[in-house]
């Protein structure tokens, strides 16, 4: 009986460090705050983007508000702007993307025409298209690959604490 509980205890232990672990991995921010309000957003982080398939130009797209958020999978807002050999707009296209999707930012040349895709993060942060590849770039707010980390030490102390705790409220209940 007491090994049994001693076992619970112990799994128990893991279960709340791995709890631990992830409450402890960051600090709370504001944007969690953001995050709480559920109704604001449909999914968290949600944002929106301005979405156009084929526009003429980057007024007509813009024309229309977004009023709807991106899907869940998406992260980013992708613009891809075609201009004549003039420099003039032919097309304009913007909606929600994956981060697979602006691995190919930039201007390339196809034959008279110049095509610049651009891809940011943010709410609606694509209202300009690129017409060089100055603008022609992925700007992230944050790092692609963001690692939330807390030292190992501090996180084997406050298992080994908790799991003392654990073991020393067993023995005493039983
Ligand atoms: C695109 O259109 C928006 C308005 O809808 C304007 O504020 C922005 O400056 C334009 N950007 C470019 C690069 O044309
Ligand atoms: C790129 O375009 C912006 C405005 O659209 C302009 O200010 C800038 O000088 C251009 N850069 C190059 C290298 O042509």
């Amino acid at each position: 009986m007491e090994v049994f509980l001693k076992l619970t205890g112990l799994l128990l232990g893991t279960l709340l460090s791995d709890w631990l672990t992830a409450v402890l991995s960051r600090d709370f921010t504001l944007a969690d705050i953001q995050q709480l309000h559920v109704s604001a957003t449909p999914h968290p982080r949600g944002f929106k983007c301005f979405t156009c398939e084929d526009a003429e130009d980057n007024y007509s797209c813009n024309r229309w508000a977004p009023d709807q958020y991106c899907p869940k999978e998406t992260r980013f807002c992708y613009t891809r702007h075609w201009m004549n050999a003039d420099g003039e707009s032919v097309s304009v296209t913007k909606r929600c993307v994956s981060p697979d999707e602006c691995v190919s930012t930039g201007c390339v040349q196809h034959r008279a025409h110049m095509v610049c895709t651009s891809c940011c993060e943010g709410n609606i942060c694509n209202l300009p298209v690129p017409w060089n590849k100055t603008a022609a770039i992925f700007s992230t707010i944050s790092p692609l690959n963001r690692v939330n980390r807390v030292s190992p030490g501090k996180i084997s102390a406050l298992c080994i604490i908790i799991i003392i705790i654990f073991f020393f409220m067993l023995n005493n209940f039983s």
